[in-house]
């Protein structure tokens, strides 16, 4: 197991987040160290490179990766031969057991209680002290930015049920499906952060 010496930093978990905290819009308290060894990518575009996987392997090489989505991608994903890729719906079939799961971009196609459902279920799948990393453009507390974030927010409400959402509303979601400790980081980019831990008792 990696260790807080060695560790995974949190903020390191989305490869591109390096650049991000560079470029945080906030200032942030003390950072975490997560103890990775298996991490879950929660869908995928189809026929995308799988940059995130690519960059999450070559940033920690210690780390099992693998990429789970909808059987229609297992056939079109470029990188298919690259990493694990598990295929089922994450609605129904079981999640592989992890110590990270990273949804980048899920959460806002989806309505609060379809998200409630799938953060629940991978509550139950993480491994005990394992987390759930969110990778989200996050709309102001108060909705009144930023512009893009807002206009995406249309966009999903047009194309899908979803919409952005604000670090509380995320917070809200997470917590509903368990996960305690619940942060997040601004950026400076387009998307953000949001982590929440799994107890090492539960
Ligand atoms: C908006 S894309 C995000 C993809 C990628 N994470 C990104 O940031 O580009 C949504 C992804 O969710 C997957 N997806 C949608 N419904 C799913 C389900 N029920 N089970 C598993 N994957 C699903 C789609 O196949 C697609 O890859």
């Amino acid at each position: 197991p990696w260790g807080p010496a060695g560790g995974l930093h949190s903020w390191d978990a989305a490869p591109t987040t390096r650049t991000w905290i560079s470029g945080g819009r906030r200032q942030h308290s003390q950072d975490v160290v997560l103890k990775v060894q298996s991490v879950i990518i929660i869908s995928v575009c189809p026929g995308c490179t799988g940059a995130l996987a690519k960059h999450f392997t070559s940033a920690y090489p210690e780390c099992n990766v693998t990429i789970f989505d909808l059987p229609k991608v297992a056939c079109t994903a470029h990188f298919a031969l690259l990493f694990v890729f598990t295929s089922g719906d994450f609605f129904k079939d079981p999640l592989p057991a992890a110590d990270l799961y990273m949804l980048a971009r899920i959460l806002h196609d989806w309505t609060d209680e379809r998200c409630i459902e799938l953060l629940s279920r991978i509550y139950k799948a993480c491994k005990p002290g394992g987390s759930v990393l969110l990778v989200e453009a996050l709309l102001n507390e108060d909705g009144s930015g930023p512009l893009t974030v807002q206009l995406y927010s249309l966009n999903m409400l047009v194309q899908a049920e979803g919409r952005e959402r604000t670090a509380a509303q995320y917070t809200t979601l997470l917590a509903g499906a368990g996960f305690t400790n619940i942060q997040h980081r601004l950026t400076g980019r387009l998307y953000d952060v949001v982590l929440g831990h799994k107890d090492e008792a539960k």
